[in-house]
């Protein structure tokens, strides 16, 4: 097959999004639907990549930057979809092989899809191919016109006539094409049409009078030409997406208990009996392992959580690492670069912050654990906190194994409390404690024989004068 190219058009301004952003950034099921398109892309193995920009063109090559290899042109003004096809002429000169065109705003298309299309282009020997769509509601698409397996024209909808606007087949807008004939053939369109604008569909009807051969080769699955158009058909396709995503999970062995409230990033894996309650949101490049339970109202972010891992309710975990029969929860924060080892437990209402939480080491209620290494079998006292940032600089707190922080302890870093070493209960440690030793910081405490007696006293006398 001769080398393929990939051209995605993403210049136009989605008018009905009512957004400053442009129309292919916005997120499905999480992800920016154009990096569907681009992966798609990507999958096909083509030989070029490139996305013809134009509103808001600074924002969206900015947003593409991580996507290696992609090329962009830019199309200003948006004169419609043929104009924005001219705008790639320069990099194509005297490039041959097959032109895949797709748009920015399909995201469902698959790579098999796309697959079938150009062997269906080669099988046909056709300088364009369309790929089509039967669909009920064929209202806003453009028609296709056909004589058999030749296609002999494509008529926009607004510019159709009542008979044509009753063709239920309709052009997904996506196409492979020739290279070769393709820019010469673009220069003759016209902009003579209810929307004054340049349309690549008047292409068939040049190619027709060239006799070329036009061909279209009809989708299976229909949902996978679906565009988006506006704010309710982008929750409409998220939905789908999530669904397919949910069902995946559970064909996989996961028991999702309210599925319909189960977020699940594309990319996430999750391991067999794991069971997630309502309400879950599992993001980015997060991955669960076996037997984990995550509980309701929990958002899992970039983390990587292994197998037999508990999650209490309302718990955030992002960038952070939680590995065999860690429990955390229920609310509980587990910011970036943390790393709970192996049974360790982070109770209720504790934040914990680029800290290393060693095996089998508890803190369990209402703490902040920042900057910290922690050992292993470690007991951390309700209300202790790191003091970390002196207003300057973070500084780090080392606990080693087996210490015991006495509760509404403040360690004041940097500090070290040494091997096995106890604090007392309400010490501000400024000083680092050697191993084995007791640090205590906090006043004296003084007991007043008698002062609540002589207190009242002393009232009575107020208020008889
Ligand atoms: C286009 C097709 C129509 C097809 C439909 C499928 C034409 C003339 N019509 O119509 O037959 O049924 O897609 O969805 O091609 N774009 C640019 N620059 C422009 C105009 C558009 O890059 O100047 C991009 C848009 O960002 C979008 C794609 O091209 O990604 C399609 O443009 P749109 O305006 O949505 O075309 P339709 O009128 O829907
Ligand atoms: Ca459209």
């Amino acid at each position: 097959m001769p080398a393929t190219h990939v051209l995605v058009l993403a210049a136009g301004k989605g008018t009905r999004m009512i957004s400053a952003r442009p129309k292919v950034l916005h997120h499905v099921a999480g992800a920016p639907m154009i990096d569907y398109v681009l992966d798609t892309a990507a999958a096909l193995g083509a030989a070029t990549r490139t996305v013809v920009v134009g509103h808001e063109a600074g924002q969206l090559r900015a947003a593409l930057a991580g996507h290696a290899g992609l090329r962009f042109v830019l199309q200003e003004p948006q004169l419609g979809t043929a104009h924005a096809v001219r705008q790639a002429e320069a990099l194509f000169a005297g490039v041959t092989g097959t032109l895949v065109l797709l748009s920015g705003d399909v995201p469902l298309l698959s790579a098999d899809t796309l697959g079938a299309l150009l062997a269906h282009h080669e099988a046909a020997g056709a300088a364009a191919t369309i790929l089509t769509a039967v669909v009920n509601d064929p209202s806003g698409y453009g028609r296709i016109l056909r004589d058999g397996d030749f296609v002999l024209g494509i008529v926009e909808h607004r510019d159709a006539t009542d008979a044509e606007r009753g063709i239920r087949e309709i052009n997904s807008g996506i196409y492979a094409f020739d290279l070769e004939p393709l820019f010469p053939a673009l220069a003759e369109i016209a902009s003579n049409n209810a929307q004054k604008e340049y349309y690549l569909t008047d292409l068939v009807a040049i190619y027709r009078r060239a006799g070329r051969t036009v061909s279209a080769l009809v989708v299976d699955r229909e949902e996978e030409i679906l565009g988006i158009n506006s704010r309710v058909e982008l929750a409409a396709m998220s939905q789908r997406v999530w669904q397919a995503r949910r069902a995946a999970l559970m064909s996989a062995g996961v028991t999702l208990e309210d599925p319909a409230t189960t977020y699940v990033d594309r990319g996430v894996s999750v391991g067999a009996d794991t069971v997630i309650g309502p309400g879950v949101s599992l993001l980015g490049r997060t991955s669960v392992g076996a037997r984990a339970v995550i509980h309701g109202g929990v958002r899992i972010v970039d983390s990587a959580l292994s197998d037999d891992v508990t999650v209490l309710d309302h718990c955030l975990v992002v960038g952070s690492r939680l590995a065999d029969g860690v429990s955390v929860g229920p609310f509980a924060h587990i910011r970036p670069g943390s790393e709970l080892c192996a049974g360790s437990r982070v109770g209720n209402f504790v934040e914990v912050k680029k800290t290393k939480l060693g095996r089998g080491s508890k803190a369990n209620h209402l703490a902040y654990l920042g900057d910290a290494t922690i050992g292993e079998k470690v007991n951390i006292g309700a209300g202790t906190i790191t003091c970390n940032y002196d207003g300057v600089s973070k500084n780090r707190t080392v606990i080693e194994d087996g210490v015991f922080i006495g509760s509404d302890s403040q360690l004041v870093a940097p500090v070290t409390i040494g091997e096995g070493a106890y604090v007392a209960a309400g010490s501000s440690i400024t000083k680092s404690v050697p191993a084995g030793a007791l640090g205590i910081a906090r006043s004296k405490q003084v007991n007043k024989e008698g002062w609540v007696r002589l207190k009242k006293a002393l009232r009575g006398t107020e208020k008889k004068t």
